[in-house]
């Protein structure tokens, strides 16, 4: 039976009665010395050994040579072509505008900032050059992102994340200013909400017209196939939509395997219009003289086609599938009821954002990490950490054990209605 935990239209006395209770079911918990740990977006060991036989892909006899390119050796600076075609599927872009360069995209997109900061993007003013460079940050969003652009000493301006997308309008508005140089999206299946952006916020970030010509949306499309359900969400395809709308550069978009094979082991690519391609790539070969092509190769033998990369999606879903069935099922069990608590039910992506009334976010991660439930810090998702609400938490399902996830959400549901409960006596004075 599903209790519905509505504080606010309880009585004092019955409140009182219930903070009572609350605080004994999370004293108990506490006696139990659970010690879980659900602060990071990893896959499980399960999920990684599916990828185990991508190892014996190639051996001391296979041929290493991709239509023409030789992977054993110096050269292809830009990826071998079977490499590139994999991550412009997973992209959905032309395999043109694709360069493949090493095992991680964060790490490339480190390499564009680097890039706008010391050559400046298409003959303009190197970015460390300027007074003030800002970047726009949907948030909640990756804390990874904001931190990369906080390192250069960009400001990180947020913008509220809706259900669709960010707030376009605030977008349109704060781009017309020439010191705003980008965006940092992730636009399927996005970190943490799990939302994917609609064809219409797809068409608006086409249509921009910003004062900097240099401005780049940083199109992280990390989670592209990335599907918990048979049925995914559908991503409008970003350069298809800007070619529609005019055609500018604006665009660099990055993918990984991060999450399709072995994380930190995998293959990553930049796309982004011809002209910015050869641009970033007078950077790229100053940084080496090529990635790791062996590892293209494998990947590639493994994963042929997009038909390919489906199924094995399709199996570390069966995997992660059942893990958001249970964070579902305790939010829906343990919150239902409380004012102003939500969370996400993404179709695909690694994670599910919850959102509590205002002021309670850092005391729930506080009480869960005295009863032994490490979560991401409150505030990690907005820019410098600071949640100007304190009310989003991103619950990561992937790694822990079912059994592990299941008593984590029971703390979890315990913690958070206990400081509900607490924060509705303090409203009422
Ligand atoms: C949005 C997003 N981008 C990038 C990454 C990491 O990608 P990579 O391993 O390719 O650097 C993650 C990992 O959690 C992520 O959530």
């Amino acid at each position: 039976m599903i209790m519905a935990w509505d504080f606010a239209s309880m009585g004092n006395e019955e409140l009182e009665a219930t903070i009572e209770r609350l605080e004994a079911e999370v004293a108990e918990l506490k006696s139990k010395g659970i010690s879980l740990d659900m602060a990071r977006g990893k896959p499980s060991p399960e999920q990684v050994d599916l990828s185990r036989s991508l190892l014996d892909v190639l051996d001391a006899t296979s041929d290493l040579h991709d239509e023409g390119a030789d992977a054993a050796n110096y050269g292809v600076p830009w990826g071998i072509p079977s490499a590139k075609r994999l991550m412009a599927a997973i992209m959905g872009c032309p395999e043109g505008q694709v360069v493949v360069a090493g095992a991680s995209s964060l790490n490339i997109q480190f390499d564009c900032l680097v890039h706008a900061w010391v050559r400046g993007i298409r003959g303009h003013a190197p970015w460390g050059t300027l007074e003030r460079v800002a970047f726009l940050c949907p948030s909640p969003g990756y804390d990874r992102h904001f931190a990369m652009t906080e390192h250069f000493g960009i400001e990180n301006i947020p913008v509220p994340l809706e259900g669709d997308g960010p707030d376009m309008d605030m977008v349109e508005e704060l781009v017309r200013d020439p010191a705003v140089k980008g965006m940092w999206v992730v636009p399927k299946y996005q970190n943490p909400t799990g939302i994917t952006f609609s064809d219409e916020v797809v068409r608006r970030i086409a249509r921009l017209e910003p004062a900097a010509s240099d401005f780049r949306v940083f199109w992280d499309n990390a989670y592209a196939v990335h599907d918990l359900l048979d049925e995914g969400d559908e991503l409008l395809e970003v350069f298809g939509a800007i070619d529609e709308e005019g055609g500018r550069d604006l665009v660099y978009e990055f993918a990984s395997t991060s999450k399709i094979t072995f994380p930190g082991s995998g293959i990553a690519a930049v796309a982004a219009s011809a002209a910015d391609l050869a641009d970033l790539e007078e950077t790229f070969a100053i940084e080496r003289v090529c990635a790791d092509k062996v590892n293209m190769l494998r990947h590639a033998r493994y994963l042929p086609d997009l038909a390919a990369v489906r199924a094995h999606m399709a199996r570390e879903a069966e995997v992660l599938r059942p893990r958001f069935e249970v964070v579902e099922r305790s939010l829906e069990e343990g919150l239902s009821g409380i004012e102003d608590c939500s969370w996400g039910t993404p179709r695909g992506g690694y994670f599910v954002s919850f959102r509590g009334p205002e002021g309670s976010a850092k005391a729930i991660v506080s009480l869960c990490r005295e009863v032994g439930v490490t979560l991401t810090p409150a505030g990690a998702t907005w820019p410098g950490g600071e949640d100007p609400k304190d009310r989003d938490l991103r619950i990561a399902p992937s790694y822990p054990t079912l059994e592990e996830l299941s008593a984590a959400m029971d703390v979890f549901c315990a913690c958070a209605r206990l400081v509900c409960a607490r924060l509705e006596r303090r409203g009422r004075g």
